[in-house]
């Protein structure tokens, strides 16, 4: 059995069409599912509907064999558990700090609001800077226009939300991307069978570009 762990979303809506081009199809439609095991027309391939964030946390666990996570996610994740031998170039966004336009630097410590605390821990040691983060779960634009924080550090893609929140895109911190992340005991165990699909959703990808 191979099971892929995908989240709902544009990160299964974008996959799907590369897994059809292996001949991986579901057979239900996991949008509009309740199921979270979905069985695919190819017999001994599964997926998994899971949180965008536990993506890795089901395939370094082998739970799952391979998945589709963002590269923020990972990035966040952290640790050197998972394989990523293939960048699916969907889901493009990149990773940036904000804060509202015009806005002077604070006298005391920058405070900055994110759900990304590890890469906004590592961004901000790298540049030897002092900052308080505060850990959000959503909405992060809010955090500056009601003054829990100076900054966020969010993904930005067409700037539209920032921009209907009177906010601005500062750093870029990295560009972004999702990736298939491949268990590392899977990739020895079932190593055709994986490499064949690597393989081919290589092929689709590049064949998008
Ligand atoms: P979540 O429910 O965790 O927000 P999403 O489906 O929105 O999950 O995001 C999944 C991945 O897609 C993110 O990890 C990120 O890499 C990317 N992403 C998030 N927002 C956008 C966006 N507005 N445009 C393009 N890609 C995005
Ligand atoms: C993401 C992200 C930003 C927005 C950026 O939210 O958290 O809020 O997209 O995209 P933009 O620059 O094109 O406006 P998403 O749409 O995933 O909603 P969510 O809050 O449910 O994650
Ligand atoms: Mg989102």
């Amino acid at each position: 059995m191979l099971t892929i762990a995908l989240s709902k979303g544009r990160i299964l809506d974008d996959t799907l069409p590369l897994l059809a081009k292996a001949g991986i199809v579901p057979v239900e439609n996991p949008d509009k599912s309740r199921k979270l095991i979905i069985p695919t027309c190819q017999e001994g391939v599964r997926l998994l509907i899971v949180r965008a964030t536990d993506v890795p946390t089901y395939v370094e666990n082998g739970a799952a064999d391979l998945g589709v996570a963002g590269k923020d996610v990972l990035m966040e994740y952290g640790g050197q558990g998972l394989y990523e031998p293939l960048d699916l170039k969907i889901a493009n966004c990149k990773l940036m700090t904000a804060g509202k336009v015009g806005a002077e630097a604070p006298r005391g410590r920058l405070r900055v609001a994110t759900k990304f605390v590890n890469v906004a821990k590592r961004y901000y040691a790298e540049q030897g800077r002092q900052v308080d983060i505060i850990k959000l779960y959503g909405s992060m634009e809010l955090a500056p226009l009601v003054g829990l924080a100076d900054k966020i550090i969010d993904v930005v893609d067409t700037g539209n939300t920032l921009r209907a929140n009177g906010l601005e895109p500062q750093e870029l911190i990295a560009t972004i991307s999702s990736r298939l992340i491949v268990n590392k005991a899977s990739m020895k165990m079932q190593h055709a069978r994986i490499q064949t699909l690597i393989d081919t959703l290589r092929a689709a990808v590049e064949s998008r570009h």
